[in-house]
């Protein structure tokens, strides 16, 4: 009797403790947050780095630049807009709800088909529909915080009051434009686009902007051929352009770039003229 006791206390303290470790032992496996980066606490977000977000996100995952660039002519420049929107809000021919410009850029972004500039739209559209990308659909995927942040951007760089306020879901905006930079869409579309990301602008001036590091490719199509330029990309080393030295342009771009990067951006080049 005495030992049935035993085994019986025996069984129900092993019970009892496998009960308890079953409900306090063992830690409860959250999924851990993701690393939150001091930057996106929100209290930190200043004006400031609101439009740097913005200016991040009108360059790169955007694509504003795409179009609106000086080189392409696909759309009109943004570059110091603020009157020339103005204008557009008397225009007999605006038909959309903005009063103000602030509500004007958000339309633009969001229905651009609302009010066309004349001579932008697609083709056969006598001006009615826009080219323009709606950029809250899947192809670009801004957020409601990216576009507040792309206004804030534009009215800073064209001087005037910002009257966007820092949205809620700013931690949002940047931690997805973050891994969007991080991850550019390949193969390269737009020799521009190859620029930034290949940094080729940091050293070689192609249209007016770009440092000087290289020789000035403005007009380089008017000196060499394609050959010469698929070959100054592939293997730097084989020419030195006069008055420059070897071994200063990175010899990487072989492994780096697609053949249709390449050929795009040959192609660009062998223009500029
Ligand atoms: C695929 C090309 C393309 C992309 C990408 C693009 N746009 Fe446009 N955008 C256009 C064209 C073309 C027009 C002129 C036709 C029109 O009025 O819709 C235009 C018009 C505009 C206008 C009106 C300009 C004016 O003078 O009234 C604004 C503002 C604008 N875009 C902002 C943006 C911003 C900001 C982005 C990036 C978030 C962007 N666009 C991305 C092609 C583009
Ligand atoms: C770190 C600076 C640097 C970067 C980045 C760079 N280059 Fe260069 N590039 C040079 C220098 C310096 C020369 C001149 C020496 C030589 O010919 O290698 C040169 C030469 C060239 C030439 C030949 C010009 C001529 O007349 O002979 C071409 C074309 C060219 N680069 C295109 C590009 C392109 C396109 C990219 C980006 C994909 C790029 N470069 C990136 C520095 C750079």
């Amino acid at each position: 009797m005495v030992n049935l006791a035993k085994v019986v206390a025996f069984s129900l303290l092993t019970i009892g403790f496998f009960a308890f470790f079953a409900n306090f032992g063992i830690p409860e496996i959250k999924p851990a947050p993701p690393p939150v980066d001091e930057e996106l606490d929100l209290s930190s977000m200043t004006m400031e780095g609101f439009v740097a977000l913005g200016d991040r996100i009108f360059n790169g995952k955007g694509t504003c630049t795409l179009c609106h660039n000086p080189v392409g002519g696909r759309a009109p420049l943004l570059d110091d807009a603020a009157a020339r929107i103005r204008e557009r809000l008397r225009d007999p021919r605006y038909g959309g709800q903005a009063q103000t410009l602030e509500a004007y850029l958000r339309e633009s972004m969001l229905e651009p088909s609302v009010f066309v500039v004349a001579g932008f739209g697609k083709a056969g559209t006598s001006d009615t529909e826009s080219p323009m990308p709606v950029v809250s659909g899947g192809g670009i995927g801004m957020s409601e915080a990216d576009i507040s942040a792309v206004i804030a951007y534009l009215q800073d760089r064209w001087g005037l009051d910002i009257t966007v306020e820092i949205p809620a879901d700013v931690a949002e905006a940047q931690v997805a434009e973050t891994s969007m930079a991080a991850t550019p869409v390949r193969p390269l579309k737009s020799p521009q686009a190859a620029f930034t990301q290949f940094a080729c602008t940091a050293c070689h001036i192609f249209e007016e902007a770009g440092g000087q590091v290289g020789p000035n490719l403005s007009r380089i199509g008017a000196q060499r051929d394609r050959e010469y330029l698929r070959r100054a990309i592939l293997d730097p080393n084989a020419d030195i352009s006069d008055g420059f030295v070897p071994n200063l342009m990175p010899g990487t771009y072989a492994e780096q770039m697609y053949a249709s990067e390449l050929e795009m951006i040959v192609d660009y080049l062998a223009g500029l003229e």
